[in-house]
C-alpha cells in the first residue's frame, strides 16, 4: 500500500474495521448481537470494559448505540491505544482508554476503582494460552457484581472430531478474505504499515513488534473449553448467542 497522505483517526479506524471484516466474515452482526443483549439485559446507563479492545471499533460502537454508556478500553499495543484514544476522544468522559497486558498476573491494576456492568471482547482472546484465559475469566468473574454479563466474540476453532466443520469453516474463511482482498480491503499488514506511517506512529509500532515478538500464536481453545472455564471461574450461567460456523458470541452471567 502506498498511502502517503495522513489519515484522520477516524478513517484509520475505518480501514481498520474493513480489514477485519476480512477475517471476520459477519463481523457486523456478531457486534450487533453483542449490542442487543447490553440493549435487553442492562438499564440505560451502565459500565463496560473492552478488553483487548485495539483502535476502539467495539467500544466505539457501544458509545454510539448506548449514549449514557460508558467504556474503559484496554490494550497492550501502544498503536492501537493511541489510535483508540484518538478515536474515543469523540465521546469525552464517557470513554477511557487504558494500556494493561492480560498476561501479566497483575493485569487488572489499571483498572483499580471502577465496577463494571459488563465486560466485552472482540477477536481477542484467542492471543491467550489456555490457561491464561481461565486466569483471566477467574479475575474478570472477581471483578464483576452478580448479575454482570460478559460477551467474548471470537473465532473458536473447531478440534479433533470435528474436521468436517473445521474444513468447512477455514474454507469459508479463505472465501472471504479473497473477496475482500479484491475489493480493495488492507490485509492485517497492509493495514499496520499504514498506521506506523502516520505522523508520530513509527516509535509505536517499533514498541509493539518489541512487545509482542515473543507471543507465539496459542494452541486453539474451542468452544467448550470457554464454557467449562467461565463455569470454572464463577460464572453462573453460561452459553452462545450468536454462532456462524466457527465464530461464536459467548455469554456469560456472573
Ligand atoms: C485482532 S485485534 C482485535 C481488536 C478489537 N477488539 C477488534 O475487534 O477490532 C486483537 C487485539 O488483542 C490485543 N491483545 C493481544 N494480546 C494482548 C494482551 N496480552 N493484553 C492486552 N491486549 C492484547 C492486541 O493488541 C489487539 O488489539
Amino acid at each position: 500500500m502506498n498511502d502517503t497522505a495522513p489519515l484522520p483517526p477516524r478513517e484509520l479506524l475505518d480501514r481498520w474495521d474493513d480489514q477485519q471484516a476480512a477475517y471476520v466474515a459477519h463481523r457486523e452482526p456478531r457486534f450487533q448481537a453483542m449490542l442487543d443483549v447490553l440493549g435487553l439485559r442492562l438499564p440505560e446507563t451502565f459500565t463496560a470494559l473492552d478488553l483487548a479492545c485495539g483502535p476502539g471499533s467495539l467500544a466505539d460502537r457501544v458509545l454510539r448505540a448506548f449514549p449514557h454508556a460508558q467504556v474503559t478500553a484496554v490494550d497492550y499495543d501502544p498503536l492501537l491505544l493511541r489510535l483508540a484514544g484518538d478515536v474515543l476522544t469523540e465521546h469525552g468522559e464517557r470513554a477511557s482508554v487504558l494500556e494493561t497486558d492480560l498476561v501479566r498476573t497483575d493485569w487488572t491494576a489499571p483498572l483499580a476503582g471502577r465496577t463494571f456492568d459488563a465486560v466485552l471482547s472482540s477477536t481477542a482472546l484467542h492471543w491467550l494460552s489456555p490457561s491464561d484465559l481461565l486466569r483471566v475469566y477467574t479475575d474478570l468473574a472477581g471483578l464483576l457484581a452478580p448479575g454482570a454479563v460478559l460477551l467474548n466474540a471470537d473465532h473458536l476453532r473447531f478440534g479433533p472430531g470435528d474436521e468436517t466443520l473445521g474444513s468447512l469453516s477455514a474454507d469459508h474463511d479463505r472465501r472471504v478474505q479473497r473477496a475482500a482482498f479484491a475489493s480493495g480491503a488492507d490485509t492485517w499488514d497492509d493495514w499496520y504499515a499504514l498506521a506506523a506511517g502516520q505522523p508520530g506512529m513509527a516509535p509505536l509500532a517499533a514498541e509493539r513488534e518489541r512487545r509482542f515478538a515473543e507471543r507465539p500464536p496459542q494452541p486453539p481453545a474451542p468452544l467448550h473449553f470457554h464454557l467449562s472455564a467461565l463455569r470454572t471461574a464463577g460464572f453462573t450461567e453460561v452459553g452462545t448467542v450468536w454462532q456462524y460456523l466457527d465464530d461464536y458470541v459467548v455469554f456469560a452471567r456472573r
